[in-house]
């Protein structure tokens, strides 16, 4: 199964057709045209800070003539001045494929958009976080975000690593369910 696979899979049974979504990093768009899928009567919110990501998305989801998405140029740090509310969300962490890869998700921002986003959360919603420690910030990213996710409450949330643990510097996942009470 790859990264991709299993990010999905965390996603599955989840969500309704007319449920609100986010994608944290739209990057090229291929997880925002995913999220537009699985939401044809909702919405999907998606953030990033490249203009190229926003143009990229943007042809993607006309391609594939997907309308219910709102493309934001923007910081997912500043989800909450956005978003009211959402069902799940998928935050791919690093640089954009193709792209400049100086430009990649940094710890603090990204800290700040999984407490902010994980408030806006609905129960029985879940964030699914890939995380690429194979360079530098990324494996910064990976070690903040265990520490952080750790002292969520059992009661309320389960927090799943998902990782190669025969090979330590392969991308891995964190997957955040809200319980649905
Ligand atoms: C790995 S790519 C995302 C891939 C994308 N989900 C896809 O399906 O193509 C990471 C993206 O995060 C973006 N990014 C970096 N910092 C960000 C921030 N603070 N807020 C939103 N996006 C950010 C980058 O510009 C880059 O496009």
């Amino acid at each position: 199964m790859t990264l991709l696979d299993a990010a999905k899979s965390f996603l599955n049974g989840k969500i309704k057709d007319d449920d609100i979504l986010v994608d944290f990093t739209m990057g090229n768009g291929h997880d925002t045209a995913y999220l537009c899928s699985l939401v044809p009567n909702g919405k999907v919110y998606a953030f990033d800070i490249q203009k190229e990501a926003l143009c990229n998305t943007t042809e993607l989801l006309k391609d594939k003539c997907y309308n219910n998405a709102e493309l934001i140029l923007d910081s997912h740090a500043n989800i909450a001045k956005y978003v009211d509310h959402f069902k799940c969300g998928m935050l791919n962490l690093g640089y954009r494929p193709g792209g400049d890869k100086t430009v990649t998700t940094l710890t603090e921002s990204t800290l700040k958009a999984v407490t902010d986003g994980i408030e806006l959360m609905e129960k029985g919603g879940v964030l699914v976080i890939s995380v690429y420690p194979g360079h530098a910030e990324g494996a910064n990213e990976g070690r903040a975000l265990y520490e952080l996710l750790s002292t969520y409450d059992k009661v309320y949330y389960s927090v799943v690593q998902y990782r190669m643990i025969n090979s330590p510097d392969s991308p891995f996942i964190f997957a955040v369910e809200k319980y649905d009470k």
